[in-house]
């Protein structure tokens, strides 16, 4: 057990939402959120999402089972709510009686709620913008994650900052708050705590570690990256629209601002209609992430990342990460409560 004396004054509502002693929550990441790596971080005191992406049900039903197997710790799942696969994704969870259900690609509907809060679930849900969180905490939510489009993956519109200034100042004595995005340090941590939030919430680090299972390629590509090269997919034109994901560029994010341009022109010249642009827009990058991280084509492959990949070069058990960010943000909370001491 680490000494976390000011932490867990500071971040008691996200132990208790949670069931944890640490609230860092390793989030849902496609394809990468396994058994193994959520069973990981949980067996260190904090907290993991497991990822069902679109998934078959009985692939999911399986993934909780060997999640359970590997861990007696409690852990969440991520559905997405805009894949196929949803509402039988939810029927899953609802079943597994999980402690903690997380909503992530779109908004949940009211009654999605209120089925996962009466099986017994705790619910989070993914708020990128001041209105969406709003709507949410009407809706009765147990918490919400506020992430910035610094995040890796798909984003939303507005920064991490901007979130906090809108929501967490606002509302975090109403509900347990989780911010996610930008976040790879202790440091870091020690602050957002300070501000009011619950816990944080981190995805591109995890991919740092030697229990997270993506190809080595993929690895490597975070490891030499630097934070600028983590870019929000560019959109062109109204027309055209596109989901934004944060990712590394390379060969294939060129490939796609060239479709996107080629595609524009015919829609220009009438060659193709919108609905035809928008198919051939939304066919590319399926399989990317896969693509990328298990099979190791970091080329043409979707390279999810967030903008901390430039913070972390080294490769290190989820146990020493987890280490590292409690000893650094306890570290920083005695710093400042001394300089304080001595100033105010
Ligand atoms: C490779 C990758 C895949 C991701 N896939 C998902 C996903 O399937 N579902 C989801 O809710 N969030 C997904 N995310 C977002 C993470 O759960 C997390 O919120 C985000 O990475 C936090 O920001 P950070 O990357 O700055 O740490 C993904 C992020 C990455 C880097």
């Amino acid at each position: 057990m680490k000494a976390t004396k000011r932490l867990n004054k500071l971040w008691q509502r996200g132990q208790e939402l949670l069931g944890v002693q640490y609230p860092i929550m390793c989030g849902a990441m496609t394809w990468i959120s396994e058994p193994k790596l959520v069973s990981e971080v949980c067996n260190s005191g904090a907290f993991a999402s497991l990822a069902c992406g679109n998934m078959p049900p009985e692939m999911f039903e399986q993934q909780i089972e060997k999640t359970r197997e590997l861990t007696d710790r409690p852990f969440a799942v991520n559905l997405i709510t805009v894949a196929p696969n949803y509402k039988h994704h939810l029927d899953v969870a609802v079943q597994a009686k999980l402690p903690v259900i997380v909503f992530g690609g779109a908004l949940p509907r009211d009654q999605e709620i209120e089925k996962a809060k009466s099986a017994g679930a705790k619910v989070l849900v993914f708020a990128s913008t001041a209105a969406l969180a709003k709507r949410m905490l009407r809706y009765g939510v147990d918490g919400l994650i506020l992430e910035g489009m610094e995040a890796g993956g798909h984003i939303g519109p507005v920064a991490g900052p901007i979130l906090w200034q809108q929501i967490l100042f606002e509302y975090a004595e109403q509900v347990p708050i989780f911010i996610a995005g930008g976040i790879s340090t202790g440091k870091m941590i020690a602050y957002l705590v300070l501000m009011g939030a619950s816990g944080v919430q981190l995805g591109t680090r995890f991919v740092m570690t030697e229990e997270c299972d993506v190809h080595d390629n993929f690895k490597a590509a975070f490891r030499k990256a630097q934070a600028r090269e983590a870019m929000a997919t560019p959109q062109f034109d109204s027309r055209l629209p596109v989901i934004p994901v944060r990712a590394l560029k390379n060969k294939g994010t060129g490939e796609f601002s060239k479709l996107q341009l080629e595609i524009l022109k015919r829609l220009d010249a009438e060659e193709i209609n919108r609905e035809t642009a928008q198919l051939e827009v939304e066919k590319f990058w399926i399989g990317g992430l896969h693509k990328a991280a298990i099979a190791g084509d970091v080329d043409y492959g979707s390279l999810m990342a967030g903008q901390t990949v430039g913070l972390a070069a080294e490769i290190k058990p989820v146990a020493a990460v987890i280490e590292e960010l409690l000893r650094d943000a306890e570290q920083e909370l005695a710093r400042i409560a001394h300089t304080l001491g001595q100033y105010i």
